[in-house]
């Protein structure tokens, strides 16, 4: 998966039935290349052979859902004889592709109004427009991510934005390449719903593949303050411990930080904070030292800012 929230999500109660859960453990595409190499596997030296079935096959719509914008596609291609959206013969829908943080699209003659968002803080604006009556739409559709999966805290580390519009137009190709573009054709769903969730939208089929999520932020605050000086002048040191930067090791460099605060006894030059996601999860660990900003932090570059803040302020 290109998502490190997953491997808490197949843990949530709904996915375990009769005591055995549905996923029996999550691998981000990072780890499964670390793997591949540590077992001394060349991949390039492997024989090609097919998927498993009936999950290794796939048509374009599925192949998009990495791609901001690429589940609302899906979604009118399924819905467009519905709906009475045209869709053009090399069934690229270009009003919900893009790279804005927000784009907006209106379809079937007005009928339907659509906004894809991607980043939580473009997500967090779209809802306070959403809740003030601003805004209004039939379907809106969240990627956490930059750019969707294919910018997820699972997936190998994008540096440039390059590497981010590559994947992402890497996905459009592959769905050019299938041979089916439209999830009602894959003969697996058809298969499915037939033999055993009846029909889109039916009672199993809400119990099996639908779910609901409520408010679970650890805490409200945008910060929890673990160690307080009383020094007139302190530094503030931020560490992230949001999923993703947690993944990364910031729940160590936390740990280590507020250890060796205590054991120099230097309390009153700092005050240590956790924080939670600041939309960067991408470039995790994130710490703050002062005013400066560690993205990718390491421990000892971290202790050795603090001891420099400290000796500043004891000369
Ligand atoms: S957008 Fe990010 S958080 Fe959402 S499923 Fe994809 S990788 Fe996971
Ligand atoms: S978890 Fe998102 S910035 Fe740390």
């Amino acid at each position: 998966m290109p998502c490190t929230a997953k491997k808490y999500e197949c843990k949530r109660p709904e996915f375990t039935h009769e005591g055995t859960p549905d996923v029996d453990i999550v691998l981000t595409t990072q780890e499964i290349g670390r793997m591949i190499k540590e077992a001394g596997i060349d991949f390039d030296a492997l024989e090609p052979e097919s998927m498993d079935l009936p999950m290794g096959f796939a048509t374009g719509a599925g192949m998009i859902f990495g791609n901001s914008g690429g589940v609302s596609e899906a979604v009118l291609r399924y819905a467009a004889d519905k709906f009475n959206i045209p869709v053009p013969e090399n069934i690229v829908l270009q009003e919900v592709r893009g790279t804005s943080g927000l784009r907006e699209a209106t379809l079937a003659d007005g009928n339907l109004k659509m906004a894809v968002v991607h980043g939580l803080k473009n997500a967090q604006e779209l809802c306070d427009k959403i809740q003030s009556g601003e805004a209004e739409y039939d379907i809106v559709e969240v990627m956490a991510c930059p750019g969707g999966c294919v910018g997820g805290a699972g997936q190998p580390i994008i540096s440039t934005q390059k590497q981010r519009t590559s994947r992402t137009s890497s996905l459009y190709h592959a769905d050019k390449t299938m041979p089916m573009h439209r999830a009602q054709d894959n003969p697996f769903i058809g298969e499915l719903y037939e033999a055993l969730l009846e029909k889109p939208n039916s009672h199993k089929a809400h119990q099996l593949l639908h779910t609901a999520y409520k408010h679970r932020k650890r805490i409200d605050d945008d910060e929890l303050t673990l160690s307080s000086g009383e020094g007139t002048d302190r530094c503030k040191i931020r560490v992230c411990v949001g999923t993703s930067c947690y993944l990364r090791g910031s729940q160590d460099i936390l740990a280590k930080t507020l250890q060796m605060v205590e054991e120099n006894a230097w309390g009153n030059y700092f005050d240590i904070a956790a924080t939670f996601c600041s939309e960067k999860c991408d470039k995790g660990p994130n710490v703050a030292v002062g005013d400066a900003v560690i993205h990718r932090a390491e421990l000892a570059q971290i202790k050795d800012l603090i001891s420099k803040e400290a000796e500043r302020r004891i000369k």
